[in-house]
């Protein structure tokens, strides 16, 4: 047997969007943790700097003194110049790219009624979202293919399995996100790249507090009161992990797959047995 290879994305070259927050940032930490040179792209540059300045500054006290780990550069992704910038950027750093991150994300209006949302945030949540992520898988590929390896992630959510949870504009770019990933599957296998999506479900960053308009620990108590799957709670380290996993060689033969992460909870339907129970007058637990 092989010992176990404590740095799983030794060498490997990664963009992530939206690295300065959230699930972004944490996927961010890991995956220099694992040996990978990081660039963030995000739009919140005083986070993403800082961001980059503390994990230079922990390294550099654990005998590591590579500052070229991490890199933040600045970049709307719905901006078609700053993504090719944010790609070439990269290539001149590092010589190369292995793995693209498709993550930044916005929630936008969180008002659910189609009679009252306004076209503006349909269109600047598609912008953002759907465009937004076509053009970093676009200029990654460009990228990749002439080396004939690589991973392109994106962040879809569970907002594309279930139905009357999110917004519409939301909704629709999230099931937009996973059609994308498996479009781009079955173009990109030719070249060795392999093309995955994580959908979590909700997790308290600072885009779902503010979409839901609740305070952390509210969000906390209603996720684990709805949950399926009881004693744990989804938080951002286990969609960085799913990131490091399908990134890795150990997902070598896995593309075109939506890795749900959910615990179990875009499963039940009970409304129909709730019924027969309720109208049987019985309690169902
Ligand atoms: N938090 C959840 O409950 C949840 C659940 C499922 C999916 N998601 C998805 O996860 C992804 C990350 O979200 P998060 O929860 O970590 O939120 P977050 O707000 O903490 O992080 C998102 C990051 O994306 C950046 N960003 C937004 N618009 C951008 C743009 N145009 N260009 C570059 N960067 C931009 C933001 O500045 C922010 O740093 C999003 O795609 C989101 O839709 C979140």
């Amino acid at each position: 047997m092989a010992p176990p290879t404590a740095q799983r994305l030794k060498g490997k070259v990664a963009i992530i969007t939206g690295g300065a927050s959230g699930f972004g940032k944490t996927t961010a930490e890991l995956f220099v943790e694992h040996g990978a040179k990081v660039v963030i792209a995000d739009v919140q540059d005083e986070l993403g700097l800082s961001l980059c300045n503390q994990i230079i500054t922990w390294f550099n006290n654990n005998d590591n003194d590579d500052e070229e780990l991490i890199t933040y550069i600045h970049c709307d992704i719905s901006n078609e110049n700053d993504v090719k910038d944010l790609v070439d950027f990269t290539i001149a750093k590092h010589g190369k790219l292995d793995i693209m991150f498709n993550n930044a994300g916005i929630f936008g209006d969180p008002n659910p009624s189609i009679l009252t949302t306004t076209n503006e945030n349909f269109k600047r949540v598609f912008e953002t979202n759907v465009y937004g992520s076509f053009l970093g898988a676009k200029y990654a590929a460009r990228a990749m293919i002439q080396g004939k390896s690589g991973v392109i992630l994106f962040t879809s959510s569970i907002a594309a399995i279930t139905a009357g949870q999110a917004p519409h504009a939301y909704t629709v770019s999230k099931h937009a996100i996973i059609g994308l990933m498996k479009n781009l599957c079955v173009e990109m296998g030719q070249y060795g790249i392999r093309v995955n999506a994580i959908s979590p479900g909700a997790v308290s960053t600072p885009l779902a507090i503010k979409a839901l308009g609740i305070d952390k620990d509210t969000m906390d108590g209603l996720i684990s009161e709805c949950a399926v799957l009881k004693g744990a709670a989804l938080e951002a380290l286990d969609v960085a992990n799913a990131a490091l996993f399908l990134a890795s060689d150990e997902a070598k033969f896995v593309t075109g797959a939506n890795f749900v992460l959910d615990g179990g909870y875009t499963l039940p339907n009970p409304t129909f047995s709730m019924a027969v129970e309720e109208s049987l007058g019985r309690t169902s637990h």
